[in-house]
């Protein structure tokens, strides 16, 4: 018998089809092992749901989170909540600096560099972000700015999974920078004279005196 093409391309399919049958069983074996199915039926549990519910009070690896303060930007007072007064940390220069770099990627693309709500995204004819120098804002307590970050306010979307809690914070002491800078009194301006005065008359000499 000569050996034609058809001959040879039928052999090479037996080899083909014998080298993955025990290893496509194998596979298959896995694959068929005794398991549920995501939300599958099952005799097992009174309930029949074999995906079975939390325990009360389960918190995920990494998400406890007690401290109001921090989290939610709540205070407890005579028993009641009421948005925080004050920062759960004590802002230092570097959470400033922080705060600023944080500000100027996460918010200043809609409310501006500077917090008068024109950033760049409004000029492109997002809505326009409310100034942050209104009254009412400016009167807003640290805690109401944490409020908003975390929940979102009306077109504006949530931040809270985007800025970690500590960062959170450092932007609102650099919002509340920002309008402290758009409406100082001239009692600020006597207290930043004193403030650049003193570190230059007490640290440089005098002939470096002239430079500043
Ligand atoms: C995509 C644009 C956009 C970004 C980014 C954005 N905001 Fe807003 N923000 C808005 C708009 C628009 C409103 C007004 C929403 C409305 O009235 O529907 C608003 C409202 C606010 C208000 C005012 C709530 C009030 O009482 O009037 C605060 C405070 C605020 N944003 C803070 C922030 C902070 C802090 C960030 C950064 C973490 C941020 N926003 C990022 C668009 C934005």
């Amino acid at each position: 018998m000569t050996l034609r093409p058809l001959h040879l391309i039928f052999c090479a399919g037996l080899l083909v089809t014998a080298g993955c049958g025990p290893l496509f069983d194998i596979r298959k074996a896995m694959y068929d092992q005794p398991k549920y199915e995501p939300l599958e039926v099952t005799d097992f549990f009174g309930d029949r749901r074999s995906a079975r519910p939390l325990i009360d009070g389960t918190v995920a690896q990494g998400h406890i989170q007690l401290d109001d303060h921090l989290y939610l930007g709540l205070e407890e007072e005579d028993g009641d909540f009421r948005q925080a007064q004050t920062y759960p940390f004590p802002i230092t220069a570097d959470d400033l600096n922080r705060g600023e770099e944080m500000y100027n990627i996460h918010c200043s693309v809609c409310h501006g560099k500077s917090g008068h709500g024109n950033g760049m995204v409004v000029r492109r004819g997002y809505k326009e972000a409310p100034s942050y120098h209104r009254d009412v804002l400016r009167n807003a307590p640290p805690g109401y700015f944490i409020g908003v970050i975390n929940n979102g306010f009306g077109q504006m979307a949530s931040y809270s999974h985007q800025i970690p809690v500590e960062d959170r914070w450092r932007i609102v002491a650099y919002i509340q920078t920002l309008q402290r800078s758009q409406f100082a009194n001239v009692e600020d301006l006597e207290a930043i004279q004193v403030f650049i005065e003193e570190p230059i008359t007490e640290h440089s000499s005098p002939e470096h005196a002239n430079e500043h």
